[in-house]
């Protein structure tokens, strides 16, 4: 088996970082490089904080460029509420010994889909979709050459986190989302309608932490910060584990159920920036350009997490 070729787009927060883990432990996949843009934190601790977790995966050759500061045409969001000042807050920052690559991410993305040949290279989406745009509005001869888009963003049963109706990643850069979504690339959508059902529940965590090396342990400590705000938020046990669901699918797809859909996103109004509107229930007779996924097995989600992070 050849393994897929992937670009890493992300905003690294504790469940990005699970997300990168996971594809760094898979032989199914190639991580060509992360690509780190401004998200849950400025865009400096979010090009730190992947080269912290590949370093930590013992992966630190693994390249890293960082990519847009701000979204297309608004201010930037952060969510630093959620994953503390640092983004990784629950493990000690350190400065990593592998520097950040020269090039600008979305150069980066645009010569790689250039060079690899067409069809061939995966676009993983983990935060706002600002970088992966720029890439499309700058050479838009790229788009066809993409596999695929697979994005964690979204929400339509389940409403927003960020606001009612919006989702982080989505909210933060809308009009990035609508030229994703507009693309035509094949694009798989991981909305909070699955992630808030793979909880970091107590016994999960306590398992990948008696896995015992650094990346479970450290990714343990991650998980018990992260998850105290949604916790308290939704009353759960443990907090929606949303970014990993992005590389789970890749490496397992029968893990997820879910059905292709038209979604489009708002950008006019006030009231509902950033909502993805999808046609569930297909009212509308626009074209599907997505893969909505609905529902997804936890239990093996967290089986096949414990069990790929134990290999770093
Ligand atoms: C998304 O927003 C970020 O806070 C998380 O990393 C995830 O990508 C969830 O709404
Ligand atoms: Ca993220």
């Amino acid at each position: 088996m050849t393994p897929r070729k992937i670009i890493i787009d992300t905003d690294p927060g504790q469940d990005d970082a699970a997300a990168i883990m996971l594809a760094l432990a898979s032989p199914e996949i190639d991580v060509l490089a992360i690509t780190a843009v401004a998200g849950n934190v400025p865009l400096k601790l979010t090009s730190l904080n992947a080269r912290i977790v590949t370093e930590i995966c013992g992966r630190p050759d693994t390249p890293v460029f960082a990519g847009a500061e701000a979204p297309l045409r608004r201010k930037l969001v952060t969510a630093e509420h959620v994953h503390g000042k640092t983004g990784l807050d629950g493990v000690e920052i350190f400065e990593p010994a592998q520097p950040l690559e020269q090039a600008h991410a979305v150069d980066f993305i645009i010569e790689t889909l250039l060079r690899e040949p067409e069809g061939t290279v995966t676009l993983c989406a983990l935060g706002p979709l600002t970088n992966i745009a720029m890439a499309f509005e700058r050479a838009p001869e790229i788009v066809a050459r993409v596999e695929q888009i697979v994005l964690m963003g979204g929400g339509y049963f389940e409403g927003g986190n960020i606001t009612p109706s919006a989702e982080f990643n989505i909210y933060v850069d809308p009009e990035a989302a609508q030229i994703v979504f507009a693309s035509g690339v094949p694009l798989t959508m991981m909305p909070l309608d699955v992630t808030h059902k793979v909880l970091t529940t107590r016994s999960r965590v306590a398992r990948l932490r008696a896995n015992g090396n650094r990346a479970s342990t450290e990714m343990a400590s991650m998980l018990e910060f992260f998850e105290r705000f949604d916790e308290e938020k939704y009353g759960t046990d443990g907090g929606p584990l949303h970014d990993p669901t992005v590389i789970a699918w890749l490496i397992e797809p029968d893990l997820f159920t879910g059905r292709r859909c038209n979604v489009e996103i708002e950008t006019g109004s006030e009231l509902t920036l950033g909502a993805t509107v999808v046609d569930w229930w297909k009212v509308t007779g626009r074209p599907e350009n997505a893969l909505v996924i609905g529902d997804v097995d936890a239990d093996r989600f967290f089986d096949l997490l414990i069990e790929r992070l134990e290999r770093l």
